[in-house]
């Protein structure tokens, strides 16, 4: 039931081409400049006028939050503030009923998640899921929402879900920037051609595996990790130290790169990988001032590049080549070397990434 591959994980790794593709079919007209969200149409008058847009939700998919909100911001300009499940339940938080929530959960059953939504729900809020489990309790709690379409997933460290959960957000910052006319016709067909063709492009992300193998070999007695990245390359470094510490029990932190300076820059020494999201979008120059000062520190440098980047080659220890993109689409491609590296850095260290010691696939209590 693997497929033939050793772990669920790596299948489910493998499975993101697809399932990126089913969370896209039947909603985007690349071609018309349309996007199509079935599940929340009937909202349409109040998305026109939301003026403030929660986000709540736990873990991977709050990380896949925080991508959600710089899109929703870029695109459709609409305020967006994301939340962890659990914190936003119990600290009395101002919500009426113009608000609307965003419910993000893979299982639809995390505790945290489903209590958010009820106290939201009581103060007249309108909920959206979006949810990769059909028919699981969230979306039966939700007013409307959006399925995720990756399949099940097996590996508790969730792979698939996210991406598809980015997908989905990028889909519903689209909608909405189409709804307000945020978004220029000629922009949406430039920018869903392009989304069209990211299934293809991780594909071929894919084929970093053997050399991302290589620099897991170097890095897999490491103690310490850092992830650093800027704009919606922050979430992805977020994820990229969640993926690596919960399967390989590595102690990992992601941060903004420029938050480097304020604190962890005094962990950096030669045992310290740090692993930067590098790729050519508005804050490539900064990143670089950010390598060059852990390159400084005799910090070990891997850098996610767009390809046939030389300037950051020259910097680091290793780069990894993804295919450029828009900066809307990075975190679609970025992610996926991170998790294919934490794989294979908690093989080598014979844990068991499938079910990492004291985890569960769905947290239904709080
Ligand atoms: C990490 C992971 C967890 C979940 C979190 C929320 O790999 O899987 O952090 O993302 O427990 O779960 P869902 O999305 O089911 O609400």
């Amino acid at each position: 039931e693997k497929g033939g591959y050793d772990h669920f994980m790596l299948k489910e790794i493998y499975e993101q081409p697809r399932s990126v593709r089913d969370c896209l079919r039947g909603r985007i007209y690349p071609q018309q400049g349309k996007v199509q969200l079935g599940g929340v149409k009937e909202y349409v008058e109040k998305l026109k006028n939301v003026d403030r847009i929660i986000i709540v939700a736990c873990g991977t998919s709050w990380h896949a939050g925080l991508v959600g909100e710089y899109l929703i911001e870029e695109y459709a300009r609409v305020p967006v503030e994301v939340e962890y499940a659990s914190e936003f339940r119990y600290r009395n938080p101002i919500i009426t009923e113009k608000d609307l929530v965003i419910a993000i959960s893979q299982s639809g059953e995390t505790a945290d998640t489903m209590a958010a939504i009820e106290l939201a729900k009581e103060k007249g809020a309108t909920i959206f899921g979006i949810c990769n489990v059909v028919g699981a309790s969230i979306p039966r709690l939700s007013h409307a929402g959006v399925y995720t379409h990756a399949g099940p997933e097996i590996g508790v460290a969730s792979t698939k879900a996210f991406t598809a959960q980015v997908t989905a957000l990028t889909l519903m910052a689209f909608y909405i920037a189409q709804q307000r006319g945020t978004i220029t016709e000629s922009k949406l067909i430039e920018y869903l051609t392009e989304l069209n063709e990211i299934p293809t492009l991780i594909e071929k992300t894919l084929k970093t595996n053997d050399h991302v193998q290589i620099i897991a070999d170097k890095f897999k007695d490491s103690t310490n990790c850092l992830f650093l990245g800027r704009g919606s390359s922050f979430p992805v470094a977020l994820e990229g130290a969640l993926k690596l510490k919960e399967i390989s029990y590595i102690h990992a932190e992601g941060y903004p790169a420029a938050e480097m300076k304020h604190g962890p820059i005094a962990l950096i020494d030669e045992d310290m990988p740090v692993v930067f999201i590098a790729t050519k979008n508005s804050s490539y120059e900064k990143v670089i001032s950010n390598i060059q000062e852990v390159r400084a520190r005799g910090g070990h440098v891997i850098a996610i590049v767009s390809e046939g980047d030389t300037v950051v080659r020259d910097m680091a220890d290793y780069v990894i080549e993804i295919p450029q993109t828009s900066e809307a689409f990075v975190p679609l491609l970025a992610t996926i070397p991170l998790q294919l590296l934490s794989y294979h850095i908690a093989v080598m260290r014979g844990c068991n990434v499938d079910q990492p010691r004291n985890l569960a696939k769905s947290v239904t209590v709080e």
